[in-house]
């Protein structure tokens, strides 16, 4: 498996360190810099395109953590991720987000990351932790089979205000049910 770049459900995922035209990394910026994208983020704040070159630099000598481009032809439809990967404890942390002018892409991304954990590293458990504000991460979460662990407490501060952060997981054996 090259994790630098892989089709699955017809979306062409390219890891960020094999994207070289500063056009498509500009096209990644406009939408994790999105009002409706940072809003949901752990840090809102607007990434400048020297930070998140920078960013990317320092992806190239980490393994533990693997960010991917999603493409539907030549359309930017979204961003996943897996940080916190863990090999001695076969587990990872994901990430995404999709274009919010375009509907249905998120399924797609969530069951690429789950194809990703479970059939290509052979993980045994995909965490993640999102917004307790979140409603449509939350309940989109839910319908893709992932499990509530628990709360992180006034886990963000945000505009003078703490919110909580939820955690939520799925397990290679519960991936295999969801898929019979
Ligand atoms: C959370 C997120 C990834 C979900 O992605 P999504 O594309 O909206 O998710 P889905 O694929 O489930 O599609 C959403 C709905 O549109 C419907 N849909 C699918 N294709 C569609 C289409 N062509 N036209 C209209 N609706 C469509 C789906 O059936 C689904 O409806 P349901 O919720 O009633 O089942 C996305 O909302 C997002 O990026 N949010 C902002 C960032 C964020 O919060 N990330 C998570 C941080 S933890």
């Amino acid at each position: 498996m090259n994790f630098k770049e892989f089709t699955f459900d017809n979306i062409l995922f390219v890891n960020f360190t094999s994207i070289e035209k500063t056009e498509k990394h500009l096209q990644i910026l406009s939408l994790r810099n999105d009002e409706r994208i940072r809003k949901f983020m752990f840090s809102d704040k607007i990434i400048s395109l020297e930070e998140h070159l920078e960013f990317i630099e320092r992806l190239r000598n980490d393994d533990k953590r693997l960010y991917w481009a999603a493409y539907d032809g030549e359309l930017l439809v979204g961003s996943i991720n897996l940080i916190d990967i863990d090999y001695q404890n076969i587990r990872a942390k994901l990430g995404i987000y999709t274009n919010p002018d375009l509907k249905g892409y998120g399924s797609k991304l969530i069951n690429a990351l789950k194809w990703l954990c479970f059939e290509q590293l052979n993980f045994n458990c995909l965490r993640l932790e999102v917004l307790a504000n979140n409603m449509e991460a939350i309940k989109f979460y839910e319908k893709h089979y992932f499990s509530y662990e628990g709360r992180l407490r006034s886990f963000i501060f945000r505009e003078g205000n703490y919110i909580d952060v939820l955690v939520y997981s799925i397990l290679k054996e519960e991936y295999e049910k969801s898929k019979s």
